[in-house]
């Protein structure tokens, strides 16, 4: 429909107006036959104030909630209905009625992913939103240290809970309470205890499961390779998780946050050239990440304990950054989640927000550094972030318990010998719409470029929750699945050896490649 309007666009207006019409009235009437036998379908088991189409007057509302990324409230592939279940009954339902109509689900918990594969399609295509918003419930069992989390909470609604069940448990996962559980355990994530205790998807012991065949399944009826796949090779290949059984960790009463920003003319070069040796190395109760934005180098650390034990480990381990006492702040562990996300003035309760700023666009990529960077490039780096429309960059250090564990014990393969994570990330005015941001996305893709010998090789490791369809998309093969080969391109990208066992889950849960998007996991048949 684009390319032909666009074709058409120098003809006379009356020619375009006729076309349009003609072109609408068809796509219409074949999208409203499989309208009327899916949503048909679908109102047998669903009630019909849980589903939209397009011509339904909170359609916009419904889908736009979810879009957490301005560039992709326009000029993109919607869905035509949305579904949004309030339990398993409802989920197995529009698997079966998608599966009848030929009719693809995608799935949204948070909506975050990177490049909107949750609500959008980069193709035209004829699909519908399974939207887990009214799945989140966390139910919390202080005494045995787990939690059972709906894929559809957020991650501000999850640590709440927690907070709420007890001072001294917590959960390891990502920083930004908005964030979806099913899409952020699906790709591993990871956050400010990710040295002491790995990733989210690490500390999940079970899951419930909708498969292609509409089954509901958990650990032990999944099979151990599909339990397996759940646990970092990321969202929408292997079914619908609607809900995952956690360990929860242990926190000390009190923990030290800080935040120390040294300029390039305080000699932020030498210190973060020296960060890489240490910050990998530290205790695992220590962690110390940096945002690098224009000429700044900002040091912002969670430790477990009070700052009366940081103040010595910090001055034999890492004098450089010249931290002292004034610097400390001292408060519980769920403080310290909107203390370091939102502000020192947010308040607990505000994790609890799903609504975000909705000001700015962005585009973002990764990296994984295994062999320190010089001095020199890191002076180049600061070169790159002083240019016009430049973003910045996020360094996590990896180390501890998340490098301690095997490469193929998960999906997620970035373990031993990786020093840390590099996310880049660049921001335009959201009054560009899908179209803007044209300098910022050439920053990105040039600095991206320049980083390619000092960072991982062979192949150049990302981050799978950081998507980027740079990193290549799915090709859709002979018998219409998407196909393994191609798909090692950004695959072996974020999973390395084990996107080869994915593939194998994959063709043992959906050989017939249902659940599919531009960089979902291809089915591969044993022995072919
Ligand atoms: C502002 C921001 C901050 C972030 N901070 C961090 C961080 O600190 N640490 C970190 O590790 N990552 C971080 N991320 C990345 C984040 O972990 C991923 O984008 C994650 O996939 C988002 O999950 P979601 O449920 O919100 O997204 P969605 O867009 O809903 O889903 C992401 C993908 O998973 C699929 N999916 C979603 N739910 C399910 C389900 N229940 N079953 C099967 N498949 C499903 C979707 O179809 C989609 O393909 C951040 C992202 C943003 C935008
Ligand atoms: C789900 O909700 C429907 C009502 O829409 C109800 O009939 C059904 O029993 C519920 N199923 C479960 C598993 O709770
Ligand atoms: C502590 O560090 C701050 C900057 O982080 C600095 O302003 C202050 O002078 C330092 N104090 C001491 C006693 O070193
Ligand atoms: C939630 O966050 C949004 C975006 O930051 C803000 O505009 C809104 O006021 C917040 N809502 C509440 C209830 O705090
Ligand atoms: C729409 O998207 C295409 C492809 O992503 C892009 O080239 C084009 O500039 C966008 N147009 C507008 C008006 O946003």
């Amino acid at each position: 429909m684009h390319d032909a309007n666009m074709a058409m666009s120098s003809r006379s207006l009356g020619a375009l107006a006729a076309f349009v019409f003609l072109c609408t009235a068809a796509s219409m009437s074949s999208s409203m036959a499989a309208t009327d036998s899916f949503l048909q379908c679908l109102s047998a088991s669903i009630p019909s104030q849980l589903l939209y189409t397009q011509s339904s007057p909170s359609y916009t509302s419904v889908l736009d909630a979810g879009i957490r990324n301005p560039k992709f409230l326009t000029n993109t592939t919607r869905p035509v209905w949305i579904i949004t279940p309030t339990n398993a009954s409802h989920v197995e339902a529009a698997v079966l009625c998608g599966r009848r109509n030929g009719v693809r689900l995608r799935i949204r918990s948070g909506g975050h992913d990177y490049e909107g594969l949750s609500y959008r399609s980069e193709r035209p295509e004829t699909f519908a939103v399974l939207d887990l918003v009214n799945i989140r419930a966390v139910r919390v069992d202080a005494a045995s240290a787990t939690a059972w989390v709906d894929s559809g909470a957020t991650l501000g609604e999850m640590y709440y809970a927690i907070g709420k069940a007890g001072g001294r448990i917590a959960f390891p996962a990502g920083l930004c309470p908005t964030v979806g559980v099913g899409g952020h355990f699906s790709g591993g994530g990871f956050g400010m205890l990710l040295r002491k205790y790995g990733l989210a998807a690490d500390n999940v012991v079970d899951a419930v499961l909708v498969d292609a065949k509409g089954r509901l399944l958990d650990k032990n009826s999944m099979g151990s390779d599909v339990f397996w796949a759940l646990r970092g090779g990321a969202g929408e290949s292997f079914g619908i998780v609607l809900s995952w059984k956690v360990k929860l960790v242990a926190v000390p009463p009190t923990v030290t946050v800080f935040n120390v920003p040294v300029t390039v003319s305080q000699g932020a070069i030498d210190v973060v050239t020296r960060w890489q040796a240490v910050a990998p190395s530290l205790p695992d109760d220590l962690f110390i990440r940096v945002l690098v934005q224009g000429q700044r180098a900002s040091f912002q650390s969670l430790y477990l304990g009070t700052c009366d034990a940081l103040l010595p480990v910090m001055r034999s381990r890492f004098p450089e950054l010249g931290m002292n006492r004034s610097d400390c702040r001292e408060m519980t562990w769920i403080q310290s989640v909107p203390y370091i996300y939102l502000g020192s003035s947010a308040t607990v309760e505000d994790i609890l927000n799903r609504t975000i700023a909705m000001d700015t666009s962005n585009k973002a990529t990764s990296d994984y550094v295994r062999q320190a960077i010089g001095r020199d490039t890191w002076s180049a780096i600061f070169g790159w972030l002083a240019r016009p429309n430049a973003g910045l960059m996020i360094l996590d250090p990896y180390g501890g318990q998340i490098g301690s564990v095997a490469e193929a014990a998960t999906p997620f393969p970035h373990r031993g010998g990786v020093l840390y994570n590099i996310q880049y990330m660049n921001f335009w005015s959201a009054a560009g719409g899908g179209g803007g941001g044209a300098a910022q996305r050439a920053w990105i893709r040039d600095f991206y470029a320049f980083m390619a010998p000092f960072v991982s090789k062979d192949p150049r490791e990302a981050y799978a929750n950081y998507r980027d369809l740079d990193l290549g998309e799915n090709v859709v093969g002979t018998g219409g699945v998407s196909s393994y080969d191609a798909g090692k391109v950004w695959g072996e990208k974020y999973f390395r050896g084990n996107y080869q066992r994915l593939a194998m889950a994959k063709a043992q849960i959906d050989a017939d490649d249902y659940f599919r998007n531009e960089q979902s996991i291809p089915p591969l048949v044993a022995g072919k």
